[in-house]
């Protein structure tokens, strides 16, 4: 009987060992990138209650309408759903631990999200963020330090050219305003709207803004700006953000129709676009949260943040040629089976004692097909067990790359045991301090 196959979730990717190389890397440059700006790694839990994302990213949002993973736990009855974006769970564990009780905290995350979206080339249903969040900063100086690290963050990858663009959605009050216009402004263009738009021209007419349907490029655009709603903290905010950003060089587009998806922004907010990556190019998108602290039940404590999408990252980085994809290893320890098995799997720890990558040769095999596995495995050299040389308490050692092992026969010498990791430690130095 024949088995049918079975296959991942819809939208779920794995992460295969001839990509993890680019992951690896990103993910080491990320951690030191944090650092150096102060960032405290924290992590939350995948599954949080449903009723955190309700009230943390909006009841009408396009994620809390119809793209999260929520579900019944059987065994109690709870509400849960599966983490579709990092900042309603950090919230809510600064709440819940009391984080900003000595005052502000920067802290970052990295990890799966989950979005049940339409899949497509950039977009999935598990997808990975790097999170960042600073809690109790209030002034555009943090707004900028973000702006600012993603910036030096896209120079250390490589990747380029990302554009910024970045709005200033202002305060409650100010929002109600241009909302009650906007509503009016739609209502009476009424016929022009699409379905989606009409839907929303009540709920969330400030999503309308943000359309992709070309048909209402023109009604959107002539739809009235909250530029001209701000108040003079609103103003005074963008404007000091602004003027730090030029003083760093950094180049940006004010767009007035930038509103992000998540209902928990106030005054800045920003993308970075990349036009390298088809209809998925935002790679980044955050800004200031100042209410949300308090809506999840903690003391008022203004903050900001943003995340980027790693899978997006990731495809820019394949595409520039940043990283080296090729595995390797510092020694592959091959054997001639029987005793020379059992001394080789000793060796190979002895070697990783001694602080050297080894790969020790599991199973059978000639020694031809053995060292075909030496060479994929990207080692430097081979460590070959063999029964006469055991005998005199010597292993065979063979250069695979370099100019000592270019000629694919590669020098290979006699090497007595109890040497054997210092010989391999020098020559690994050697051959580094070369390259
Ligand atoms: P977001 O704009 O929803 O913001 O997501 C951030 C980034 O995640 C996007 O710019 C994109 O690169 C990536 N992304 C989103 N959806 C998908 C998907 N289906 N597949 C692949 N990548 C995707 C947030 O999540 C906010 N929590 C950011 C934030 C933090 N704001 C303040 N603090």
């Amino acid at each position: 009987m024949t088995r049918k196959k079975l296959a991942a979730v819809r939208g779920m990717n794995d992460l295969l060992p001839a990509e993890a190389p680019v992951w690896e890397w990103l993910e080491a440059r990320v951690a030191d990138w944090v650092r150096s700006y102060g960032y405290q790694l924290i992590r939350t839990p995948l599954l949080e209650h449903t009723e955190l994302f309700v009230r943390g990213i909006g009841e009408v949002t396009d994620i809390v309408e119809k793209e999260m993973y929520s579900f019944e736990d059987r065994l109690n009855g709870e509400n849960l759903t599966l983490r579709p974006e990092f900042t309603a769970g950090t919230v809510r564990a600064a709440v819940e631990h009391n984080l900003t009780y000595e005052g502000p905290r920067r802290v970052w995350s990295m990890g799966p999200v989950f979005r049940h979206e339409r899949p497509q080339r950039g977009r999935y249903r598990q997808f990975h963020q790097v999170n960042v969040e600073a809690l109790g900063f209030a002034g555009p100086d943090i707004d900028a330090e973000h702006i600012v690290m993603l910036a030096r963050l896209w120079k250390i990858l490589g990747v380029g050219p990302v554009r910024l663009e970045i709005n200033c959605l202002g305060q409650a009050d100010e929002r109600a305003r241009h909302r009650a216009e906007l509503i009016t402004y739609f209502e009476s263009h009424r016929d022009a709207l699409d379905e989606d738009a009409q839907r929303r021209l009540h709920t969330n007419p400030l999503r309308i803004l943000d359309t992709k349907n070309p048909a209402l490029a023109e009604v959107v655009a002539q739809a009235p700006k909250i530029t001209g709603y701000l108040g003079d903290g609103s103003r005074a905010h963008f404007e000091g953000l602004q003027r730090l950003l030029e003083a760093s060089g950094i180049s940006f587009t004010v767009n007035p129709r930038l509103v992000r998806g998540l209902d928990y922004y106030n005054l800045t907010v920003f993308e970075w676009i990349t036009d390298a990556l088809g209809a998925q190019g935002t790679i980044c998108g955050g800004g200031r949260y100042d209410p949300l602290v308090e809506r999840m039940g903690g003391r008022a404590s203004p903050s900001c943040g943003y995340a980027f999408g790693m899978e997006r990252v990731v495809e820019l980085l394949k595409e520039s040629a940043t990283v080296d994809m090729t595995t390797s290893t510092d020694v592959y320890v091959a054997h001639q089976g029987g005793a020379t098995a059992a001394q080789a799997f000793r060796v190979a720890e002895q070697l990783r004692d001694a602080g050297l990558d080894a790969v020790y040769h599991a199973g059978e095999g000639s020694l031809k097909s053995q060292m075909k596995k030496a060479d994929a495995s990207g080692a430097e050299y081979a460590v070959i067990v063999g029964e006469a040389e055991l005998g005199n308490g010597a292993v065979a050692l063979k250069a695979l790359r370099g100019p000592a092992g270019a000629a694919g026969g590669g020098e290979q010498r006699i090497v007595p045991l109890e040497r054997l990791a210092d010989e391999l430690v020098d020559a690994l130095t050697r051959s580094e301090q070369q390259s």
